[in-house]
């Protein structure tokens, strides 16, 4: 190959990778992409209780927050596609006003609690937690459990 058909192959391969970026995310993905972000959101926060319990180690507090907190201030965006499906019900959309709310609301405090374990560690965290664990009074109004 000469350097113009080098040129030419590698203009192409890149065009091949970063046309996927263009298309647009299906409904699937859409539904897939947020649920992924609830599933860290998940993760972290069990592992948050483990080390609460002492069954993990306490000083990894700050990364368990630190991951909980960045999840949760993505997770408005995941939603802000209408795309009804998953376990969402169709109210996060017709209330939306009080959806992002209270998501922002979390992660406000997830945001203060991450902050929280930095300053002060575990016995910092403990007594914020119950005040900042608002999953179930969301999920109560906009999950419906499959
Ligand atoms: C403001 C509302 C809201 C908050 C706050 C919230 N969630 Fe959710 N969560 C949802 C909705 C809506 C769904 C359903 C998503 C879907 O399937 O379309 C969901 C789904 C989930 C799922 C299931 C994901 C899957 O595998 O399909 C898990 C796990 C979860 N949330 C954990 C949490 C945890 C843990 C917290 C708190 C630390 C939390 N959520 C806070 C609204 C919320």
């Amino acid at each position: 190959m000469n350097r113009l058909t080098r040129f030419v192959a590698s203009v192409a391969v890149v065009a091949a990778i970063a046309a996927p970026a263009a298309v647009r995310a299906d409904d699937q993905d859409t539904i897939a992409y947020r649920e992924d972000i609830m599933k860290t959101l998940g993760d972290q926060a069990a592992s948050i209780g483990m080390i609460i319990q002492g069954k993990a180690p306490a000083e990894n507090i700050v990364a368990h927050t630190q991951i909980l907190a960045l999840a949760a201030a993505s997770a408005l965006d995941a939603f802000e596609p209408k795309v009804a499906g998953g376990e969402s019900k169709p109210e996060v959309w017709a209330q939306w006003a009080d959806f992002s709310k209270k998501m922002n609301e979390f992660s406000m405090a997830a945001a203060d609690l991450a902050k929280t374990a930095k300053a002060g560690g575990l016995e910092a965290v403990k007594p914020k937690m119950q005040a900042t664990m608002t999953c179930k009074g969301c999920h109560d109004v906009y999950r419906q459990k499959k």
